[in-house]
């Protein structure tokens, strides 16, 4: 499918161990993200095809966006407290998984507050340049 194209290519430009976990993801994942698309809302395919040539900034732009949409539930005590994204070494191990997550919009999951064009724009920037810690 397209979009596991567009991921996969944007990705191999930073990790190849990253394009495997996502190869994997990308096509058990296609399914559900279908399903989820005739449900009213849109799924925009808007992987940026290159890193920015300024990142967005881990501790100014992506952690908070983050701390809004994300830890609600991936954090202790959250509904995905086996997942954490509470700092920027889950956050970074993280990586690949949520760039598909994020870009398929399957997170934050539907029964969530969706996440601002703002914040979706700096996380999927911040995660194609390989998510660096700046
Ligand atoms: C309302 C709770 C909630 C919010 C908010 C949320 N998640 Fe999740 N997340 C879950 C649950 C529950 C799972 C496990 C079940 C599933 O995959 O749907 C999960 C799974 C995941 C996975 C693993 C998916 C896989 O199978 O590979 C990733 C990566 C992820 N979330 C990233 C994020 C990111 C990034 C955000 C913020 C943009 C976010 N989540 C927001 C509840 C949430």
């Amino acid at each position: 499918m397209t979009r596991g194209v567009a991921i996969a290519r944007a990705v191999a430009t930073f990790t190849g161990a990253v394009f495997l976990a996502l190869a994997g993801c990308t096509s058990s994942d296609g399914s559900s993200t279908s399903s989820g698309s005739t449900s009213g809302s849109t799924c925009l395919d808007d992987l940026p095809g290159a890193c920015p040539s300024t990142p967005p900034s881990y501790a100014k732009d992506v952690a908070p966006a983050i701390q809004a949409s994300c830890t609600p539930c991936h954090a202790p005590g959250g509904r995905e407290s086996s997942r954490l994204l509470t700092d920027y070494a889950s956050a970074f191990a993280n990586r690949g998984p949520s760039l598909n997550q994020i870009h398929a919009c399957r997170m934050p999951p539907r029964d969530a507050p969706p996440l601002s064009d703002a914040n979706r724009k700096i996380l999927l920037d911040w995660l194609v340049c390989g998510a660096p810690n700046n």
